[in-house]
């Protein structure tokens, strides 16, 4: 089956099988590698992009139900002004995130922060528990996050 869908700003397509999953054509057809693909059900949050702006674990969605949607992956996303709120931020707080959980706990924050009032520390631990992660210290990633919120309001870019 022909699929066309816009990634990371561009038109494509691709011909597969109706179910193969998104993450799978990230990663085999268009090698945007820093996806990762971990559990395969949905619960590690390895594998997030964002479909029509929101966060999505991409091992859980067949290609045939993106059609003409608009996918962005951690690679489309790097270099933004809203990507830089938050990678400032986890420098500054010591919580980079590796390889294996980066593209989620990124894409997740944005959409915790984005347009709206401070997260609180409950609003953001629980965040946290959609990504397993025993390497990082929890106030550290809290504080990360609160400093990615301080960066977009300074932009201008939240709700007062
Ligand atoms: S691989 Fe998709 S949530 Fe784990
Ligand atoms: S920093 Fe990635 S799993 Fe802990």
């Amino acid at each position: 089956m022909k699929i066309d869908f816009i990634l990371n700003r561009k038109d494509v397509k691709v011909d597969c099988p109706p179910e193969k999953r998104l993450i799978d054509v990230i990663r085999e057809d268009f090698k945007l590698m820093m996806t990762k693909n971990s559990c395969y059900r949905g619960e590690c949050g390895s594998c997030i992009v964002q479909i029509e702006g929101a966060p999505v674990p991409a091992c859980q969605v067949p290609i045939f139900s993106i059609r003409n949607k608009q996918i962005l992956t951690i690679e489309g996303f790097s270099g933004t002004e809203k990507y830089l709120d938050i990678i400032t931020a986890f420098k500054e707080a010591n919580c980079m995130p590796c390889p294996f959980c980066f593209a989620g706990k990124v894409f997740s924050v944005d959409s915790l922060i984005d347009g709206r009032r401070s997260p609180s520390t409950t609003e953001i631990m629980s965040l946290l528990s959609e990504h397993p992660c025993e390497c990082t210290p929890t106030s550290r990633f809290i504080e990360g996050v609160k400093i990615a919120y301080q960066n977009r309001e300074i932009r201008g870019e939240l709700l007062k």
